[in-house]
């Protein structure tokens, strides 16, 4: 008897080590859920012998599929095979993803797990693809024959339609690769736009067939300076740009990932690298330099030449066809008008155009309104639409181009005002390119101020500034990541990691759902997922949280 009894308690105990010893899926992801309710039921066993159904002959499922396989393989070491199914009854024992025009949100999920499968729906592939992204999100990582993924429901449903990441590919350049790379982190974040920042006065990135010096001779710098604009520079010619091809493979690269981008060709100003290719579309005429410092030039393009008209519409028609988004952002920030002051061609637009100066404005800002409108019109008749920085605001250009408000949430609130949709970027607590504590001497060098991850998670994009009725003009939030001081692919990780997580989550929940002491506890296992593919990130805004900033 007393062998009978340790006999049983031994395999009793055998039993619990093995059952503890099976990991377990946490739907606590980053961005949580709306959803989360356990079902009383026996738990799903993933293992390999599971399929992955999707809809047959629908090529977006069927990559959406192939990509739930690979990345349970990456964090699991399990691998399942995909499978085209005409219905549901292939569903049990496996993963299904089927579509469901009844779920409202096109991004929305709806993720079902229960002993018999595990289905995910969406009335969209881009609703599949998130869920994907919170079951994905929900492994454990390692090398294991069985995961138990608990029996629950779990759904959810983004807060804002545009939830965007931005890189300047200008101060530094970064390959192919690497952009991608960045476009898988924003995936994994559940971010749908990339705000792309291809010319600038130190280089111009994207090929352009019409106008060859752009690149050959646009695309480089002699030398960059050292530090924040110190009198030395490095002497060492930078540079680099995308083909065409190069683009194109980039920009369906993001659509698999359901990322648009948005290229930005920043006009009238930042415009030192064309100016250097084709001195003819400035003011002086030149000769101008790609520049090797930071800040902002006085040189811009002569809107007072027909030329520099033509110059931007071509341009962008080679632009249009690489990037297949709504959106071309067109820049617009940081024009100084002293050129145009001094230039006899564009004091001869004002007077043709009949422009004249009014309380505030001057003609010349009235001017930049007037070169913004002629793009904007010739970008509507393309089907386009314009976003630009804030600073349009303040010469009179019309209400559908869409305002990205960075100087602070106030000119966005302002712009929402006047009836303009916008995007919510300020500087604090949104650039990137910001240190991330104020104790920054043990940090990468970065433009400066302080942007916590706390200051982060706590913005709030639509502003008490505004009436109910104009609420419904901020379509979303944006970090950017500028590159002055980011010169390689493990600084452009670490300053967005994982501070593109408290972006993320804002973006997905309701105010009244987030928990910054939530948040921090379910961030550990987000970030056993960077290691896993081998992301830099800041560890220390994990861990010493309370260093940061004084107000964290
Ligand atoms: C900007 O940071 N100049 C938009
Ligand atoms: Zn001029």
């Amino acid at each position: 008897m007393k062998h009978l009894i340790m006999t049983c308690l031994m395999a009793a105990t055998l039993v619990v080590t093995a059952m503890a010893q099976v990991p377990r899926a946490d739907y606590r992801v980053v961005p949580l859920p709306d959803v989360i309710n356990g079902i009383k039921s026996a738990d799903f066993k993933l293992t390999d012998q599971c399929l992955i159904n999707y809809p047959t002959g629908n090529r977006d499922m069927e990559r959406n599929a192939s990509m739930l396989s690979g990345y349970i393989e990456d964090l699991t070491g399990i691998h399942l095979s995909t499978r085209p199914t005409l219905a549901s009854k292939d569903r049990t024992g496996n993963i299904s993803l089927f579509l469901d025009p009844k779920i409202g949100n096109g991004e929305a999920y709806n993720i079902v797990v229960t002993p018999r499968g595990v289905e995910i729906s969406a009335s969209t592939p881009a609703g599949i693809f998130y869920g994907i992204q919170v079951l994905r999100k929900s492994l454990p990582v390692g090398a294991f024959p069985v995961v138990i993924l608990p029996a629950a429901q779990v759904a959810g449903s983004p807060r804002f339609g545009y939830r965007g990441m931005h890189l300047d590919c200008v101060r530094h350049f970064f390959g192919v690769e690497t952009v991608k790379r960045y476009l898988d982190i924003m995936a994994l974040h559940g971010m749908n736009r990339l705000h792309w920042h291809l010319t600038d006065d130190q280089g111009w990135r994207v090929e352009i067939k019409k106008y060859p010096r752009l690149t050959e001779v646009g695309g480089w710098r002699n030398g960059t300076t050292l530090g924040h604009n110190s009198p030395v520079n490095d002497g060492i010619r930078y540079g680099g740009y995308f083909t065409q091809d190069e683009i194109r493979d980039i920009v369906r690269y993001a659509a698999d990932r359901y990322i648009t981008i948005i290229p930005e060709i920043d006009m009238p100003g930042h415009m030192v690298a064309a100016l250097t290719a084709y001195p003819e579309l400035g003011c002086t005429g030149g000769p101008y330099e790609v520049w090797g410092m930071w800040g902002v030039h006085d040189d811009i393009l002569c809107v007072g030449k027909d030329h520099t008209i033509q110059f931007v519409k071509d341009v962008l028609d080679e632009v249009i066809q690489l990037f297949p988004s709504d959106y071309i952002h067109i820049g617009g920030d940081e024009s100084p008008r002293v050129r145009w002051q001094d230039c006899p061609r564009c004091q001869q637009r004002i007077k043709d155009v009949g422009i004249h100066a009014e309380g505030k404005k001057s003609a010349e800002a009235l001017l930049q309104g007037w070169f913004t409108t002629q793009i904007q019109q010739y970008l509507v008749e393309k089907g386009k639409r314009i976003i630009g920085w804030d600073e349009l605001l303040g010469c009179e250009v019309d209400t559908s181009a869409t305002i990205m408000s960075w100087r602070g949430a106030e000119p966005g609130a302002q712009g929402a005002l006047q009836g303009h949709d916008v995007i919510m970027t300020p500087v604090g607590p949104l650039y990137f390119d910001y240190y991330q504590t104020d104790k920054t001497w043990n940090e990468p060098t970065a433009f400066g101020g302080c942007n916590t991850l706390k200051m982060v998670y706590d913005f709030e994009p639509v502003t008490d500034m505004l009436p109910a009725d104009k609420r419904q003009h901020i379509l979303g939030a944006q970090a950017n990541l500028w590159t002055e001081y980011v010169t390689c692919e493990p600084q452009i990780q670490y300053q967005v990691l994982p501070r593109m997580a408290a972006l993320a989550e804002l973006l997905w929940l309701q105010p009244e759902d987030k928990d910054y002491q939530d948040f921090k506890a379910r961030l550990p296992h987000l970030v056993e997922i960077y290691k896993h593919y081998n992301w830099t990130y800041r560890a220390k805004s994990l861990i010493q949280e309370n260093e940061d900033k004084a107000q964290d």
